[in-house]
């Protein structure tokens, strides 16, 4: 990663919209048409109201592309699974700030690995809460859906701490990446860009159609 790549625009193509018989070649179709990274949505059934698969899935699908596996964890007790994720092949791991653990710990625990980590926040949780942290993490993921399913609306209104978290981002020049997730499509992904996000989850605007059109179309609207 040269210095500056954390503030370059990147499209992350979420799986969980992906036809879950064919992964491998959805996954490379993704990045054949140019996303940047891979999103994987991990759910456990607890924290979130939806289950969906765990490392040996990362695992499959790290020998199906080259770009970045962006491994979101919507799993409680993140601690206990994230060498799990690493060793499966994750370069970033997110975990929920408000999941049941130690934060401080486990964003320790898996850079200590050599794992980039990420801090979730659901839309319901304050900007506030999370700004302490953003020296100490690689991504900042803002929900702008709640989290457990794919196909859902924007909740425009988590904008707000987009901006909140990319004025403190430059203001002090810390390299973190400032990530969107949920409902990100032709429309709503110019106003996340400007609100000032610089990755973009995609998964039902990117795999419920052609996925080199939509990602052509997607990134389009970034220029
Ligand atoms: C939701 C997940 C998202 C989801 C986004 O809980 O964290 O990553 O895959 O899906 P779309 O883009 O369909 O809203
Ligand atoms: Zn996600």
């Amino acid at each position: 990663m040269t210095k500056n790549d954390f503030l370059k625009p990147k499209i992350a193509a979420s799986i969980l919209a992906a036809d879950f018989g064919h992964m491998a070649d959805q996954a490379r179709q993704a990045q054949d048409a140019g996303a940047e990274w891979l999103h994987l949505d991990v759910m456990d059934g607890h924290f979130v109201p939806n289950i969906s698969f765990g490392p040996d899935m990362v695992a499959a699908l790290r020998k199906a592309v080259t770009i970045p596996l962006d491994v979101h964890l919507m799993i409680s007790h993140p601690d206990r699974y994230a060498r799990a994720f690493v060793e499966a092949g994750a370069d970033n791991l997110t975990v929920h700030l408000e999941a049941p653990h130690n934060v401080d710990k486990t964003i320790s625990l898996i850079r200590g690995m050599g794992c980039k980590c990420g801090l979730a926040i659901n839309p319901a949780t304050l900007a506030d809460k999370a700004l302490p942290y953003l020296r100490e993490i690689d991504l900042m993921l803002v929900m702008t859906v709640n989290p457990g399913f794919g196909g859902q609306n924007f909740m425009v209104d988590c904008l707000e701490k987009v901006r909140v978290f990319r004025e403190a981002i430059n203001r002090d020049v810390i390299p973190c990446e400032l990530e969107v997730d949920g409902g990100v499509n032709l429309d709503t992904i110019g106003p996340s860009a400007r609100a000032g996000a610089n990755v973009f989850v995609c998964g039902t605007s990117i795999f419920r159609q052609n996925i080199r059109e939509s990602v052509t179309a997607l990134r389009q609207k970034l220029a």
